[in-house]
């Protein structure tokens, strides 16, 4: 990148970095369980919620969780159960329009991160009518109060039950973007371990890496705060401790721990941002609808290993937290045993370390769409042009040579 772009860049940065301080983040109340959701809707004055959630949880009968709680209570509500992965505006669309014609006045979303991106997307569209979605890209354009979101993740996680972000799929484009802005923090984050227990071993794994993603981008990147930092750490060490308790033996103690995890690395990265892992992922999760905690865990040790040893002392340190390595190794070391850390927790989980999807003829455009999401918003810790970021996808295709280890 040369010289102008990057004074742009860092520039950009640091401007929000010296205004963070000010900036209004309200993180959302915890709730410890979804049999308070009712007392809560009384509370904030909510007659009649729109409930999103996805059709793969209504098919399975999860939503019940929820759905049993309201009834009970005889709460009135419309139910939108058709969310998937990688929403698109189009989706966004249609459930903005049983929000209207219910006359509802608040937003509950179960499910990972597309039910969230929904209500969030639904909640713009209510005090944005006449503009569409993709109109509101990048950071705050929003400004306007939404109506009140309660959030209950069903992954741990996501963290987009505290963060400022959706992120969309353009219907006409394939496009994926990403809307930020402070009134789409939700009000409440509803974090209870019955929500995530039936989580199949492949989706909890890999969610719950996007969570150890964002607690490691957000620590890596240079706008880091005191506060974000011991979120991420927090975030690491649970991260490290209950991932496979929580996903191989359905320890509700350690199920609670990773929702925590989950929501303070989403809080690190609401202050901090996420970095070229997570902009490389939207390109090729968007291009090719794959699931977006798998994607970012194939990219990470590659990305890592591309930033060079200027991220090793955040590494060492995070190894530290994560109970890894000895006091007497070095930060180089420590660093490529976190990443080590990471490629084993993949074979572990059967994620693999390229993604056969990637073609060529896409890689260009894919690049663009990364540099446009990451310049100048994301204080990585190494900048890179689309051209740089070419580089990436091609790492990750099959027989790049760049297969796990080649690089140690
Ligand atoms: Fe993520």
């Amino acid at each position: 990148m040369n010289i102008f772009k990057k004074t742009f860049c860092r520039g950009f940065q640091g401007a929000f970095y010296v205004a963070m301080p000010v900036l209004p983040y309200k993180d959302p109340d915890i709730i410890d369980s979804i049999g308070d959701i009712p007392d809560i809707l009384n509370k904030e004055g909510i007659k009649r919620p729109l409930v999103v959630t996805d059709s793969n949880l209504s098919a399975i009968g999860a939503s019940k969780n929820l759905t049993d709680v309201l009834d009970a209570a005889g709460t009135d509500y419309v139910f939108f159960d058709k969310a998937f992965p990688n929403p698109t505006t189009d989706l966004v669309e249609r459930a903005y329009g049983k929000f209207i014609s219910g006359n509802c006045d608040g937003l509950i979303s179960y499910g990972g991160g597309s039910p969230m991106d929904v209500a969030k997307a639904v909640g713009i569209r209510v005090v944005h009518p006449n503009k569409k979605l993709t109109q509101l890209a990048g950071i705050v354009k929003v400004w306007k109060k939404l109506p009140p979101i309660i959030a209950i993740p069903t992954t741990a996680g996501t963290g987009s039950e505290t963060s400022v972000t959706t992120i969309l799929v353009d219907s006409e484009t394939r496009h994926k973007f990403g809307i930020s802005d402070f009134p789409l923090i939700p009000k409440y984050a509803v974090l209870d371990p019955v929500t995530i227990h039936e989580l199949p071993r492949d989706i909890a794994a890999s969610t719950g890496l996007d969570a150890l993603v964002h607690a490691l981008e957000a620590y890596i990147n240079r706008s880091h705060t005191k506060e974000s930092r011991n979120y991420c750490e927090l975030a690491v060490k649970w991260i490290f401790v209950s991932l496979k308790d929580s996903v191989d033996h359905k320890s509700e103690e350690a199920e609670r721990q990773m929702l925590l995890a989950s929501h303070y690395a989403g809080r690190a990265l609401s202050r901090a941002y996420v970095g070229y892992i997570h902009a490389v992922s939207h390109s090729l999760s968007g291009m090719y609808d794959l699931p977006h905690g798998w994607t970012n865990a194939v990219l990470t040790p590659i990305v890592l290993r591309m930033y060079g040893p200027v991220v090793n002392k955040k590494l060492a340190r995070l190894a530290r937290c994560a109970g890894i390595g000895k006091a007497d190794e070095t930060e180089a070391e420590l660093a490529e045993k976190f990443i080590a850390a990471f490629e084993e927790m993949n074979r572990f989980y059967g994620i693999p370390d390229h993604i056969d999807a990637i073609r060529e003829e896409h890689i260009p455009r894919m690049a663009r769409y990364a540099a446009k999401e990451a310049n100048p918003v994301y204080p990585v810790p190494v900048l890179w042009t689309a051209e740089d970021l070419e580089e990436v996808y091609r790492r990750v295709m099959p027989g790049s040579g760049h297969s796990r280890g080649n690089d140690k």
